[in-house]
């Protein structure tokens, strides 16, 4: 069974390296990774006013979001830090309190740069936010691509083969086996809970 993925790209650019990043993810894995890019340019900004009323965008997103079985962030770093659109998703996304469509999602962090430290500060700064948004994020490989640049894609926009088409295809597999295992572990939890409560109510009436 494929899982289903949300991809939130953290750039509006039309020729985003991390768009291209999060493409060729979702062909690496096409058989067990069902992933779809939701998209946030047109979220209004978040104002707590409008929670009551929410915009249809925000709805929208917070539906795709919602029905996914997992999240991969793939953004770039903007002086240093989570461009302002990606963060206006996430506080869209984890909102009215307590109806976080983000709560429990576990989730990669990848962020592509031209530059040499591959958005660590970006990296980071989502990755805070998950922590409190209670998403278990995958630990290892972390992915801060340094040196990605339109030299790095082939015409069908996906990565071409080399180290950096290697490691993505390495993150992608640890992806996969992160979300089975966050999944299956809390499918047995729940059956054991089930067997669990079933044997209780068993001896009540022996
Ligand atoms: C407003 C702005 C700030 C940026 N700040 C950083 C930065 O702090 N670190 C970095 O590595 N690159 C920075 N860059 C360069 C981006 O990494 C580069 O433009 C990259 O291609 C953007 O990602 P995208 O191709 O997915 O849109 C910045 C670019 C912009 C437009």
């Amino acid at each position: 069974m494929a899982y289903k993925i949300a991809i939130i790209v953290g750039s509006l650019r039309e020729g985003s390296i991390n768009r291209r990043v999060a493409r060729t993810i979702c062909g690496l894995r096409g058989d067990n990774l069902d992933c779809s890019m939701v998209e946030i340019g047109d979220l209004p900004l978040y104002n707590q006013d409008l929670d009551a009323n929410p915009p249809e965008q925000w709805t929208r997103f917070r539906k795709q979001v919602g029905e996914a079985d997992g999240v991969l962030f793939c953004s770039p770093e903007y002086n240093r830090g989570i461009p302002g659109v990606l963060k206006n998703a996430i506080d869209v996304g984890s909102r009215p309190y307590g109806q976080s469509v983000f709560d429990k999602k576990p989730a990669a962090i990848v962020t592509a740069s031209p530059g040499s430290i591959g958005g660590f500060g970006a990296n980071h700064q989502i990755r805070q936010a998950a922590v409190f948004l209670n998403m278990p994020i995958m630990q290892q490989p972390e992915a801060y691509l340094g040196h990605v640049s339109d030299d790095s894609f082939g015409e069908d926009g996906c990565i071409k083969e080399g180290p950096l088409k290697d490691l993505i295809s390495g993150l992608a597999q640890s992806f996969h086996d992160w979300v089975h295992m966050i999944h299956e572990s809390r499918r047995l939890l729940a059956e054991d809970s089930a067997h669990a409560a079933l044997q209780a109510k068993a001896k009540e009436h022996a």
